[in-house]
């Protein structure tokens, strides 16, 4: 497809390189995810031996939709309904409804994913003085959240609407700044802050008496849990949300590097950085909670609050009262939490800023002023009155068990099969790259991740439907829970209906040049 009139070309923005782009998506992948939801989850679901479905998900699924992700953002060198359009091409430019799919998810993780970094600014804050008390569980859902029942309320909570609007403005002045000089940079320097942050709460973790049982409960394998259809839809919705794969975060970020630009390796390197994260989240939490169990005289089963929001925002400071020193291992926790958080809301949020910004035509500050704008104050509508934490747990649990995993089999079953593009994609993959994909890679993405995630996302469904959620009233799971899936296919339809201010193609350098060339230029590759 080549244009017939000459055009003008607006240079897409890009990382600066190869280690910027790693760190930024290592950033995205590694966030609440890793610390705020991973321990609790594994824990819940058999433990030690839950780390046999997670690297089943991580190597079936997570890593080959990973690559894929990168594929379309790389070749198709948009946002990602741009990317999908193109895709898609003059036959089945529907296909962009795909792409606004992914971004409606994206939106959506942004409104909730903010308050839990407000909450974990807060907290960082109440650790100096151990504010919460003695009793951190009443403190948080009681003096803190002020949470009631379910219900819609438009009683602000001042604790958590400031940080909650401090964030929003950080968001939108990181996304305002651009690739380079906002995204990047703000992982260059969060990101090694983080590890070592991160790395020295573990080690104290560890030497604290107790560490070992902490462990001991959270990898003793429970191998009846294999059994259980249940812990591998967990393990893998963890690695989609963790990876930050199918809801168009990885697409988004692909899409910022050079044409000629190494891939897959990169990609094994966030994969496995983000899995020993996630991992050291549960060892470093755990050694802690051993310690809880100890200094309590009861042992690790019988230690209540393991798993979802409690774990962090109840049961850890619970802990950090406990301790010698604990006002720094507060600190330190809640400190890392606030930036994981914050190294991957950007990526979120980047996913809405430059599928509208290339829809509307807008330059990168009006996209990020307006995307931020609208976001900040729907987000603090929904999450941080006094109905915020239930309605973020029912948001939560629909918009990552159902529309992330639907995503995921929309895209596989769509591009592979009904598209028929895997093999052009791995055709670019490797290119691109140093390490090469087989037709392995196909058989994974087009037969065991639509099979294995179409039949967890049947499951999800019909247990949500007929078990309704954490004994919450019908018509709220209705409208939070529901209402977020019809919102997000409403969104995707009609954005995708909405004309282009300008075709994509006439400002976004398109078609790619040459870019099947034989993997011949490896040095070129690893820029
Ligand atoms: N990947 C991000 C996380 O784990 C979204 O929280």
């Amino acid at each position: 497809m080549t244009a017939s009139k000459p055009v003008v070309h607006r240079p897409r923005e890009e990382w600066t390189g190869q280690v910027g782009f790693i760190l930024a998506a290592i950033g995205s992948a590694v966030g609440l995810g890793n610390i705020w939801r991973f321990p609790g989850v594994a824990y819940e679901n058999g433990g030690g031996a839950f780390l046999i479905p997670y690297l089943v998900a991580l190597l079936t699924a997570g890593i080959p939709i990973l690559f894929l992700d990168y594929a379309i953002g790389h070749r198709f060198r948009g946002s990602a309904p741009t990317a999908f359009r193109r895709l898609g091409g003059e036959r089945a430019r529907w296909l962009e409804s795909l792409g606004w799919f992914q971004v409606a998810i994206a939106f959506v993780i942004g409104l909730y994913y903010t308050a839990v970094i407000a909450w974990a600014l807060s907290y960082f804050v109440f650790s100096f003085d151990l504010r919460w008390g003695d009793d951190p569980a009443a403190f948080f859902t009681g003096e803190y959240l002020s949470t009631g029942s379910p219900g819609i309320s438009l009683e602000f909570v001042p604790g958590v609407l400031i940080p909650l609007a401090l964030v929003w403005v950080a968001t939108i002045i990181v996304l305002a700044a651009g690739v380079a000089k906002g995204l990047q940079r703000v992982n260059v320097v969060f990101l090694p802050v983080l590890i070592v942050a991160f790395l020295i709460l573990v080690v104290r973790a560890l030497l604290l008496e107790g560490a070992s049982s902490g462990l001991d409960a959270l990898f003793t394998p429970d191998w009846s849990a294999l059994a259980n259809p249940d812990v591998w839809i967990a393990a893998y919705s963890q690695i989609f949300f963790s990876l930050s794969i199918a809801f168009g975060i990885m697409i988004t970020y692909a899409s910022y590097r050079r044409r000629r630009s190494n891939l897959t390796g990169p990609g094994l390197v966030v994969a496995f950085a983000n899995s020993s994260f996630e991992i050291l989240a549960g060892i470093g939490v755990f050694a802690t909670i051993g310690f809880f169990a100890v200094q309590q005289g009861v042992s690790v089963a019988e230690v209540e609050g393991l798993t979802g929001v409690g774990l962090s925002f109840m049961t850890f400071p619970a802990i950090v009262s406990q301790m010698p020193g604990g006002a720094i291992f507060g600190c330190l926790f809640f400190g890392s939490l606030a930036m994981a958080g914050f190294t991957s809301l950007i990526s979120v949020l980047q996913v809405v800023t430059a599928a509208v910004q290339e829809k509307f035509d807008l330059g990168r500050r009006a996209a990020a002023l307006s995307v931020g704008g609208i976001s900040a104050v729907l987000s603090i509508l929904l999450f941080s009155t006094t109905t915020g934490l239930l309605a973020l747990d029912v948001t939560d649990q629909w918009a990552n068990n159902v529309g992330v995993v639907a995503s995921a089999v929309l895209v596989t079953i769509l591009v592979v099969w009904v598209l028929r593009r895997a093999a052009e994609l791995r055709g670019h993959l490797n290119a691109v790259s140093t390490f090469q994909l087989g037709s392995i890679w196909v058989a994974l993405v087009g037969v065991v991740a639509p099979v294995v995630l179409g039949y967890m996302l049947v499951q999800r469904i019909i247990s949500l439907a007929i078990d309704g959620y954490s004994d919450m009233p019908g018509w709220y799971l209705l409208l939070f829970g529901w209402g977020t899936i019809a919102f997000i296919l409403v969104a995707a339809v009609v954005l995708a209906l909405l004309p282009w201010r300008r075709s994509p193609d006439e400002f976004i350098p398109w078609p790619p040049r040459a870019l099947d060339t034989p993997p011949s230029r490896r040095k070129e590759a690893s820029r």
